[in-house]
């Protein structure tokens, strides 16, 4: 199973003084030397961490890069220009604090399936992230998605009984989009403690998590942060 590591916190720590540090690219290739596989960021409509001269600079710098944006005209146009290795659709709320929730490919299908024709026209990788619902696994599948990124949030916030529910939904729900044909990534909330229950949910090529190892490189550095969340990994059958 794949690391991505999202670098939007060291861009957020940069922006909280309007500074040029740290750099979420000095980020992301240290956590290439560590033995992450791809690096995320997620420009957002309000450029609260990610500014679009990091794209370009990321995606010139690191070997797989995930830009993660909302499927909308002004995103599609420049994922169309930077052509990062994968895009990954994302819902975006202005006054959200992150990602709230996974994207509803029902309600609004026929747009998503356009949209993941022209980033595929680009000769971009197309991964949805969704709440793991089979009706919204059978609509990412109908766009011509070849991923969908599993929300992981519900059971990162889940405690006591609720902690079996959500990953029983994780189960199923990855069991399903690898019966129907999608490959399974996973993301939201993924610390060095819930990775134990993340790991028993099967079929997952790549696991997305940016806060809990941006937080653990200012005590340790990125690189270790990094090689410590491999580790626990590892296990992953
Ligand atoms: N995957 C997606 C689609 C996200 O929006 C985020 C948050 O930006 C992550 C993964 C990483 O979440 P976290 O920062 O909680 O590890």
């Amino acid at each position: 199973m794949r690391l991505g590591v999202n670098v939007d916190h060291v861009a957020t720590l940069r922006e909280v003084r309007r500074a040029s540090f740290p750099s979420p690219v000095e980020a992301g290739l240290v956590c290439e030397k560590a033995g992450a596989w791809g690096i995320t960021a997620h420009l957002r409509e309000d450029r609260r961490h990610i500014q679009d001269a990091d794209m370009r600079l990321l995606v010139s710098k690191v070997q797989h890069l995930n830009m993660e944006m909302a499927v909308t005209e002004e995103m599609l146009l420049i994922a169309s220009d930077l052509r990062p290795f994968s895009v990954c659709l994302v819902p975006e709320k202005r006054r959200e604090l992150t990602t709230e929730g996974g994207l509803d490919v029902v309600s609004d299908e026929a747009r998503i399936f356009d949209a993941v024709a022209r980033l595929h026209s680009g000769g971009i990788v197309v991964s949805i992230f969704i709440d793991p619902d089979i009706r919204q696994l059978d609509s990412a599948r109908a766009t011509g998605a070849e991923y969908v990124e599993l929300h992981t949030g519900a059971l990162a916030n889940s405690r006591g009984d609720g902690v079996a529910v959500e990953l029983e939904r994780l189960i199923e729900a990855s069991e399903h989009a690898h019966a129907i044909g999608l490959n399974v990534n996973a993301g939201h909330g993924i610390d060095y403690v819930n990775i134990k229950n993340i790991l028993k949910i099967p079929h997952l090529k790549e696991l997305n998590i940016g806060h809990s190892i941006v937080s653990r490189a200012v005590f340790c550095g990125m690189e270790r942060a990094v090689r410590e969340m491999l580790e626990l990994m590892k296990g992953y059958k």
